[in-house]
Formats: structure tokens, C-alpha cells, sequence
């Protein structure tokens, strides 16, 4: 079924709204004010889903982004939009979120990434029949690929010079990770026996190898500050180098606000935050469930001579109890955001401050609604860590009642 539609809004994915006789349409790479020809590929009782035939009229902030796999591969959905706009997009929509589910009214600044594409430090490709690609959206379609533009050229490199080591019985997956210096390989198999970490080493453009089981030979140094961490292909990592300084600088500043004897550092990962605030807090204690962040995060410590941040490996809801004392918490959870016995702990614990780093907006404030008896908000700014996709980090301050 063909339509024309005009698009009158954007949902939270940056797709194009329309009306087809009174139903909404959710149509990708398809901009406000646009007007599309499309084919309805999805017809469900109360919305369709489009995929845009013609322009009949496009918008003056549409761009072209040279990629081949561009609405294809599942990674970048708003590269159709100029950079400007999609800082807005990303501002309205948490806006709108807050407005909607929190009935709180916020204008938040968006710091900008400097660089736009090329920013990822960590790609992870599937493999199938020596076909290196990523996963079509919402299926487990293996869209083969060269090359991606969000990812550092390095690892681009890398990919190409891959291909020749897609041997590996049973591989199912590669993880690439670099400091633009050295590059960390992960191949995962169907066969653990085959799985394979690798360090490869940049040498007169020979990719040279190296594996090893050791720690510290097993992660790359990254700079972050004045502070460096060595962090694992298995252990979170922030992808976007440079906007994750300045993110952990917003943390510092809101910490800053106010003297501090003791900090939690809730899912700490490789202690990226916890160091980055250790010289502000009397002492900080990070939590952190993945064994390699934790053994990273324990390495970090002593990397920067570091004595007054503690580790402790477990699951955060298990570990925090109302027999500690902070006064201040920074939570940075996965996208699900906080279980709700973290919640109730923190509760109990009260602290005079929690920030709130978040990737995704929506648990966030369902978790400050929970919060919302005890805590306040009192500032949120928002970082542009994924450009050309609809992604967004939050950070939110908030001050006990
Ligand atoms: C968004 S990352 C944040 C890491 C770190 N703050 C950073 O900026 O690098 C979330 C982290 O939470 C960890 N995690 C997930 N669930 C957890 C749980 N229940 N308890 C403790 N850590 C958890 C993940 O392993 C991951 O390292």
C-alpha cells in the first residue's frame, strides 16, 4: 500500500511521525515538514510502520551521510539530520520525557561531541560464513560491512586486515577496542576452547600479535585526564573517548558543589568515575559486578597511586546496605537503570547528594520518580556521547529534601 504522508513530529528513535485516515506512522529517515511517499510495511491496530519510497518534500536541515549501510545496519538512525539538529532533537526529547512521565519542567544544556563521526574506540562485528558485518535493526540479519563511519579509522584498518584471520572454528563474534595506539582483539567462538583475546600492535603497518592471559597485558592504557586506566575488551568502557572527559568533568563540578568525606560509585566499572574524584572525597568506595572491570579498576588504582578509593566486585543491590555512610552517591547504571532494592537502600542510606549518570532517559526518570519523595532535582545537563544516533547521556544532580 503506497501513501503520502506528511511528517508533523518525531518519536524518541528520531523516526518521522505522520497520518494515514486518522492512524499514526512511524516512518524512518524521514524529517519534520518532509512529505513522503511511502510503502506501509507494518499495520498493527493502533500505529503502521512506513518506509519512504520518494521525497516529495524534504526538509533544508537534511544532509547526506555517505554510508552504504546507512538505515540498514541498525547502528546510526538521525545521520539524515545536520549535526545542530540533532543536538536539538536530543535536547526536546529529553525534555519532552521529563515533561511526560516526571510532570517536571527542565531546559537542559547538550555539550556537543567534537567529533561527529570516527568517535567509537569499540566496535563488535558479527561473524557468519567468513562475513564480517552488524545485526539489520531488531533482527539477527548479518548486514555485511567494510567499514563504519562512526567507528576510529584505526579499527577500520583493523577490519580489513581481518579478514584474513576469520578462520577461527565456530567464530561468532569479534570485539575490537583501541587507544588509537594498540588494539584489542576478542574472538568470541561457538567453542570457548577457541576463544581468543589479542593485542595487536601497530609496526611499520604490519599488524603484529600478541596474546596473553596476564592483565596487564590483556588492556590498553586510555587517558582520561590527568588520569590513566587500563581497561579490557570485557569490561564498559565509555565508546566516545573525548565526551567521556568531559562527562566525568560535569561529575566533578556537581561533586565539586560541596565538601565530601565519603562517595559511592555505584556500577563503577574499570573505576573510571571513582578515580576521576578521588582527589575531592575524603574516600570513595566503587561497586562493580564484572570481574574484569573490577581487576582493571583495582590495577587503575595503583596505575595513578591512588590510596583512598576501595573496590568491592558484586552486584550493587546485594553489596550496598544502610550500615554504610556516604554523603554522596554517583550511580551509573546499565540502560535497565536501578533495581528497585537499590532504590529502597539508597532510602534508607540518605545521602545528601545522588548524581545520576544515565543512557537512557526514560529509566532515569522513572528511577526519579521513585527517588522524587526524598530527592530533588536540582540541575541536569545532557552529552552528546553517540552522534548520528539517538542515543543520549544524562547527568542529574539531586539534592535530599
Ligand atoms: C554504564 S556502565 C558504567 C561504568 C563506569 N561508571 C564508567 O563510566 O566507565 C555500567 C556498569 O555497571 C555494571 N553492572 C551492571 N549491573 C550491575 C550490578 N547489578 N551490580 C554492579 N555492577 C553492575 C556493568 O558491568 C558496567 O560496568
Amino acid at each position: 500500500m503506497k501513501k503520502i504522508v506528511e511528517i508533523v513530529n518525531l518519536d524518541h528513535q528520531g523516526r518521522g511521525i505522520g497520518k494515514i485516515d486518522g492512524k499514526v506512522i512511524f516512518i524512518s529517515n524521514a524529517y519534520l515538514g518532509e512529505v513522503v511517499e511511502v510503502e506501509v510495511i507494518k499495520d498493527n491496530k493502533k500505529y503502521m510502520e512506513g518506509k519512504v519510497l520518494k521525497y516529495i518534500k524534504t526538509n533544508d536541515n537534511r544532509v547526506n551521510y555517505a554510508c552504504p549501510y546507512y538505515q540498514k545496519c541498525g547502528g546510526c538512525n538521525i545521520a539524515h539530520i545536520n549535526y545542530k539538529e540533532q543536538l536539538e532533537f536530543k535536547k526536546n526529547m529529553v525534555k519532552d520525557i521529563f515533561k511526560r512521565f516526571c510532570n517536571i519542567e527542565i531546559n537542559p544544556s547538550i555539550c556537543e561531541s567534537e567529533n561527529k563521526i570516527n568517535y567509537r574506540n569499540k566496535v563488535t562485528l558479527h561473524v557468519e560464513e567468513n562475513n564480517l558485518g552488524f545485526y539489520e535493526d531488531k533482527t539477527n540479519k548479518l548486514i555485511k560491512i567494510d567499514s563504519c563511519l562512526l567507528i576510529n579509522e584505526i579499527l577500520n584498518k583493523t577490519i580489513k586486515s581481518l579478514k584474513k584471520q576469520l578462520d577461527v572454528k565456530g567464530l561468532k563474534e569479534v570485539i575490537l577496542r583501541t587507544n588509537g595506539e594498540e588494539t584489542l582483539a576478542k574472538f568470541v567462538s561457538n567453542d570457548p576452547l577457541f576463544n581468543m583475546d589479542i593485542v595487536l600492535k601497530e609496526n611499520d603497518n604490519d599488524l603484529q600479535q600478541e596474546a596473553s592471559d596476564n592483565l596487564k597485558e590483556n588492556a590498553i592504557i586510555f587517558n582520561l585526564g590527568k588520569y590513566k586506566y587500563a581497561v579490557t575488551v570485557d569490561s564498559f568502557f565509555q565508546v566516545n573517548t573525548k565526551q567521556a572527559v568531559n562527562l566525568y568533568d560535569k561529575v566533578r563540578e556537581y561533586i565539586a558543589m560541596d565538601k565530601v568525606d565519603t562517595a559511592l560509585d555505584l556500577y563503577c566499572g574499570t573505576g573510571t568515575i571513582a578515580i576521576y574524584i578521588s582527589d575531592i572525597c575524603n574516600k570513595v568506595i566503587g561497586i562493580e559486578i564484572n570481574k574484569s572491570a573490577i581487576s582493571c579498576a583495582n590495577y587503575n588504582k595503583k596505575l595513578n597511586n591512588i590510596d583512598n578509593v576501595e573496590f568491592i566486585e558484586g552486584d550493587v543491590s546485594n553489596i550496598i546496605n544502610n550500615n554504610m555512610t556516604p554523603d554522596l552517591i554517583v550511580v551509573d547504571p546499565p540502560r535497565s537503570g536501578l533495581d528497585n532494592k537499590t532504590i529502597s537502600t539508597i532510602k534508607e542510606i540518605k545521602p545528601k547528594r545522588i548524581i545520576y549518570v544515565s543512557c537512557n532517559p526514560i529509566t532515569l526518570v522513572r528511577d526519579i520518580n521513585k527517588l522524587n519523595e526524598d530527592y530533588k532535582l536540582n540541575d541536569i545537563e545532557l552529552f552528546d556521547m553517540f552522534p548520528n544516533t539517538y542515543h543520549v547521556e544524562s547527568v542529574c544532580l539531586l539534592n535530599l529534601r
